[in-house]
């Protein structure tokens, strides 16, 4: 019998808080250190010369997951990939002279050595990345030209050949107009690549006779 009152006053006090709200912070019975004093970001300090609580980073730290381990067995190295400083590589541009605005322009030339195995690798970069839309040859009429795909630059245009190496690095990196980033998808060295093979593309479509090697000039001579 007295059982049976328990359960029906639990009911009770259980429906009598249904559909109560409230202002108050929650009831807190164990506390466990949940409050206490804190600095919020963007905030103010008064224990700071400078009155900021958020602290710059101390010249030369390397963040977390900076460090290549894998770089030389067991010798920590900054992993330049994580630490982005080389603007030149890593953004396409150079600082102008001091005071200059902007202060920074795009680099005119690949910053990084031209060797076969480069443009190999801008060649298999533009074909799985820039053919569908750019074309193979780079006239801007790629297969997605064909099913709606509208405004794709045509590559061979004398503003695109005479576009900065780092400017084309850009564009790759951060999309440009209706052309999306990729960033995402398309890591520093290959951004290169790419800018690499998009100059052989160029150079292809406006090469001279004195661009073939003499003993085979000859044989174009004799085409119709
Ligand atoms: C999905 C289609 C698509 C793909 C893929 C694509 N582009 Fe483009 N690209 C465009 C379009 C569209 C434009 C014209 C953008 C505009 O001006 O509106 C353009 C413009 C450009 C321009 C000229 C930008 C300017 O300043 O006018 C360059 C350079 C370029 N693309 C390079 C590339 C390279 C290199 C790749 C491969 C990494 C690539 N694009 C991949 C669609 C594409």
């Amino acid at each position: 019998m007295r059982k049976g009152w328990i359960v029906c006053l639990g009911f009770l006090l259980l429906a009598g808080c249904r559909g109560q709200t409230s202002m108050d912070p929650p009831r807190e019975i164990f506390q466990d250190m949940s409050d206490q004093p804190k600095y919020k970001a963007q905030g103010q300090s008064r224990f700071f010369a400078d009155g900021r609580a958020m602290r710059p980073l101390v010249p030369g730290t390397i963040p977390f997951g900076g460090a290549n381990y894998a770089a030389d067995a067991g010798v920590l190295t900054a992993n330049p990939d994580f630490l982005r400083e080389d603007a030149a590589f890593y953004r396409g541009v150079v600082a102008r002279e001091p005071g200059a605005q902007p202060p920074e322009e795009f680099i005119r030339r690949i910053p990084v050595p031209l060797t076969k195995e480069l443009l190999e690798r801008g060649r298999e970069r533009y074909g799985i990345f820039c053919a569908v839309c750019h074309g193979d040859a780079g006239y801007g009429d790629g297969i997605t030209t064909k099913y709606g795909m509208v405004g794709v630059a045509n590559l061979h245009l004398p503003k695109y050949r005479e576009m900065p190496d780092g400017e084309i690095y850009h564009v790759i990196a951060n999309g440009r107009n209706t052309m999306l980033p990729y960033a995402a998808q398309i890591k520093p060295s290959d951004r290169w690549a790419i800018v690499a093979w998009v100059r052989v593309l160029q150079r292809s479509q406006h090469a001279t006779l004195d661009d073939v090697p003499p003993e085979h000039r000859g044989e174009l001579e004799k085409q119709p």
